[in-house]
């Protein structure tokens, strides 16, 4: 499956919103901070780490702190969030890349680290096979990225609304895994869990994903204003979801811990 993204878009988004990113991201904090608990205790070698797609950089100093190294690496397609990462922890090294182009030598790093970035590629298999590229034989991969069935409340929300695009196309977990496997890597860990996040009002809702930057980059959105009329039967639609805790909005978080053999056959 071939995914319609545009890198400049996804790029300048995530760029507008870095200075409220951190505020609104509730949930991208939480699994990383589940990512960082569940990362190997010890690296090898020089304990040389890339957070990819690092956004604020809100994890470096976390990655920093686990592994007793300043040797921390963020690097992002947008630089709107690598100049705000490096304004607020200068202690570290940034670079901008594609993760699907990653420009870093072979064999550079004991631990890629990764927390909801890679899903704005188009490939996924790509992206493990530049990580596999770049990580030193006995490196280690934490990852994790979104997979289909997120967000689809707003999803058949908009789809009662109008014939627009109005959520980004994810990969679903299965054809994930299905990449894991083919790959070089050795799999410790690969899942993929629902987690939920409950709004008060619709306004909340669609005004976080549009603070994190994460609305709607596809080719196929609306590129005039949304009438009220849309906007009255998309509200009306998603206020059906509602449950006791609030209006949810789902997320299908795939995470998998690999590692690079360190004997290459
Ligand atoms: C939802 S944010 C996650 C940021 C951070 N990892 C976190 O845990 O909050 C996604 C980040 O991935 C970056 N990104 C998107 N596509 C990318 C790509 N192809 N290569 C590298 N970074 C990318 C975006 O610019 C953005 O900073």
């Amino acid at each position: 499956m071939s995914l319609n993204i545009e890198k400049q878009a996804v790029a300048q988004s995530f760029g507008d919103a870095a200075n409220d990113y951190d505020e609104y991201a509730l949930i991208q904090h939480k699994i990383a901070q589940g990512l960082i608990s569940i990362s190997p205790k010890t690296i090898n070698h020089s304990k040389a780490i890339l957070d990819l797609g690092c956004g604020t950089g809100y994890c470096l100093p976390l990655l920093s702190e686990k592994y007793q190294t300043q040797n921390v690496t963020g690097a992002d397609l947008s630089q709107g969030m690598l100049d705000y990462a490096q304004s607020h922890y200068p202690l570290f090294k940034y670079e901008m890349a594609d993760a699907e182009n990653l420009p870093f030598k072979d064999n550079q790093y004991d631990l890629i680290f990764s927390n909801f970035a890679v899903q704005w590629c188009d490939r996924f298999s790509q992206v493990l096979a530049e990580i596999y590229r770049c990580l030193a034989p006995g490196g280690q991969l934490v990852l994790s990225t979104l997979a289909d069935g997120t967000l689809q409340e707003l999803k058949q929300a908009w789809a009662q609304a109008d014939d627009y695009q109005h959520v980004n196309d994810f990969e679903p977990a299965s054809a994930l895994m299905n990449v894991v496997d083919a790959s070089e890597f050795d799999v410790a860990l690969m899942n993929t869990k629902t987690e939920v996040h409950y709004y008060s009002t619709v306004r909340a809702l669609t005004d976080s994903l549009k603070r994190i930057g994460a609305h709607n980059i596809t080719s196929g959105r609306a590129k005039a204003l949304t009438s009220p009329g849309t906007i009255k039967k998309f509200t009306k639609a998603l206020e059906s979801f509602r449950t006791e805790q609030g209006l949810p909005a789902s997320y299908e978080v795939f995470t998998c811990v690999l590692s690079k053999p360190k004997i290459i056959s």
